[in-house]
């Protein structure tokens, strides 16, 4: 498999093994991390759903974060995934080619963009079907190649899971910086001790661990543990 080497990429696609693993939490710890590294940060979330209910990752990445850029492609009101969401709205989708744009535009003015997938890795983004493993292939283009973290839960359940989203990710011939646990319980059962080890036994390197009641954290303190956390993904 094809696992990270050198710096950290230019475009950083955070997938999960499903939805509610940590992926938004993963993705400000990472923009706050590459920040205090002293790099300029983009977050793109290409699909948000549910914000009738007050869901909005972009928010939660700017609480946590502090100040940093943060967008949403397309906005829709329902708790679903993207396309019964747009069909409820009836919206229609941007294309995944227009949210690559999207993306290699921040990139030309920010040394990051951290994009944050729906859901899973296969959930489709738009009409077509397509998905955030074609948008990180749509960014691999000749430059700097894309680089996707997958975050994971310790429960059980997650090896499967965990072990589908690489298998998908190896068969695109996408680049892998790591697994990151999305919550690392406090105080882990024997299932949850047992899985952790596991994953990280595995040849993808479990870079990161987001502990549990991270999110609480103010983002002073939130920024100043993010490197920590994600120490084999962003550099010293
Ligand atoms: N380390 C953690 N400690 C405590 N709670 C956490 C932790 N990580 C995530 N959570 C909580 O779990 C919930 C889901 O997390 P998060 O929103 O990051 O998941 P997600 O994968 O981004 O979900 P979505 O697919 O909706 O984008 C949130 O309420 C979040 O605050
Ligand atoms: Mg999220």
């Amino acid at each position: 498999m094809n696992f990270a080497s050198g710096d950290i990429p230019s475009v950083i696609v955070v997938t999960g093994t499903d939805t509610g693993v940590g992926k938004t939490v993963t993705t400000a710890a990472l923009a706050a991390a590459l920040h205090r590294r002293g790099r300029t940060v983009a977050v793109y979330k290409p699909v948000q759903t549910g914000s009738a209910h007050g869901d909005s990752d972009i928010a939660e990445v700017r609480r946590l974060c502090g100040d940093v850029t943060a967008h949403a492609g397309t906005v829709l009101r329902e708790p679903l995934a993207p396309l019964p969401a747009a069909e409820f709205d009836r919206i229609a989708l941007p294309t995944v080619a227009e949210h690559a744009r999207r993306v290699r535009e921040l990139a030309r003015v920010h040394d990051h963009v951290v994009v944050e997938g729906a859901g899973g890795l296969l959930v489709e983004l738009d009409d077509s079907g397509a998905t955030i493993a074609d948008l990180a292939q749509a960014m691999d283009d000749g430059g700097t190649r894309p680089g996707v973290v997958v975050v994971t839960r310790a429960a059980l359940g997650t090896l499967n899971h965990t072990a589908l989203t690489l298998e998908a990710l190896e068969r695109r011939g996408l680049r892998v910086l790591g697994l990151v646990l999305g919550l690392r319980p406090r105080q882990p059962g024997l299932a949850e001790r047992g899985n952790i080890l596991r994953l990280a036994s595995w040849d993808v390197p479990l870079v990161g661990a987001i502990p549990e009641g991270a999110p609480l954290l103010a983002s002073e303190e939130f920024g100043a543990s993010s490197a920590v956390w994600l120490a084999g993904l962003v550099p010293a």
